[in-house]
């Protein structure tokens, strides 16, 4: 019989769990014990404070709907979605354009629109047109690239926060043409916060950060034969573009609404231009760090 103390514990576990068949499952818990016991010893973690976290979680859990995944949100706040999107990037065969969060709002089964058609139910101010192509890594276009985009309202808000999230609005799949176009009509996003009256948001108050993302709209493109890219592009004069709440902003992925592009196939309205590149296909697991909410936890 072993004497367990401070330091021997984590050994006792670790080997307890050394059968486990799954090979992949004995790496990441053992990983996981190591460095939770780690953490614990680092900050000396007291019982209240464990308690506290015990019930912190259990307040996420009990936070997690259909229509919102508060553990999604508390991934996001940590850095951690960010950098298994990074690792997961670097994972790819040819690389295309920088991915972003899917972030909690995504919808799969959102409106069929034609190009062109707008993704805002009601008309408002600061109207917006969105256009661009669809290539592979060289700029060869990929016709009827499937291009799937959702962002907040004029005032910041998305439609799965309204109500029981059961209205679609703000949101739309697009099939581009045959030579890979694609263009919509939308509004200019808004930053807005993320969803604050929760136990994330009540943890990212507690540390006086703003939970503020900035103004964004997300896309989801894919097409036959190419890995596909989750991604948003972020508008260059919001004020928090360089303290995203969710790490979501690169560089490459800023961009600025023009007044009159002579490119724009639509005249009259501010524009955004953006061509995406896709990478081709591996024979790999599906890599989106998040997924429709409703998939995760079902309304029965
Ligand atoms: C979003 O962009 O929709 C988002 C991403 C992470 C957390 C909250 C919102
Ligand atoms: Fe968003």
């Amino acid at each position: 019989m072993r004497d367990l103390n401070e330091s021997s514990v984590t050994d006792a576990v670790i080997e307890q769990m050394a059968a486990t068949t799954d090979a992949r499952l004995r790496e990441v818990m053992a990983s996981l014990v190591r460095h939770l016991h780690d953490f614990a010893r680092d900050v000396h973690l007291t019982p209240q404070e464990w308690l506290q976290a015990i019930g912190f979680l259990t307040q996420v859990g009990k936070a997690c709907t259909p229509a919102r995944q508060e553990f999604i949100l508390l991934s996001d706040v940590l850095g951690l979605s960010a950098l298994v999107n990074l690792m997961h990037d670097k994972t790819a065969v040819e690389q295309g354009t920088e991915s972003s969060l899917l972030g909690p709002f995504y919808r799969q089964d959102a409106p069929s629109l034609a190009l062109g058609d707008t993704i805002a139910g009601k008309a408002a101010a600061g109207e917006l047109l969105v256009f661009g192509r669809v290539t592979d890594r060289k700029g060869k276009p990929l016709p009827q690239a499937s291009v799937q985009v959702w962002q907040t309202d004029e005032e910041g808000v998305y439609d799965l926060q309204k109500g029981q999230g059961n209205t679609m609005d703000m949101r739309g799949n697009f099939r581009c043409d045959a030579a890979g176009r694609f263009h919509f009509r939308t509004v200019k996003p808004l930053g807005y916060l993320i969803p604050m009256d929760g136990p994330v948001g009540r943890l990212v108050h507690s540390q006086d950060r703003h939970g503020f993302r900035p103004a964004h709209i997300h896309f989801l493109v894919s097409a036959e034969g190419y890995r596909e890219l989750v991604t948003a592009l972020y508008l260059a004069d919001d004020a928090h573009i360089d303290s995203d709440t969710v790490f979501g902003v690169s560089k490459a992925l800023i961009t600025s609404p023009r007044e009159a592009d002579p490119e724009a196939p639509v005249k009259g309205i501010p524009s955004i231009r953006y061509d995406f590149r896709l990478g081709i296909a591996a024979a790999e697991a599906a890599g989106r760090v998040g997924a429709d909410p409703s998939q995760i936890v079902s309304a029965h």
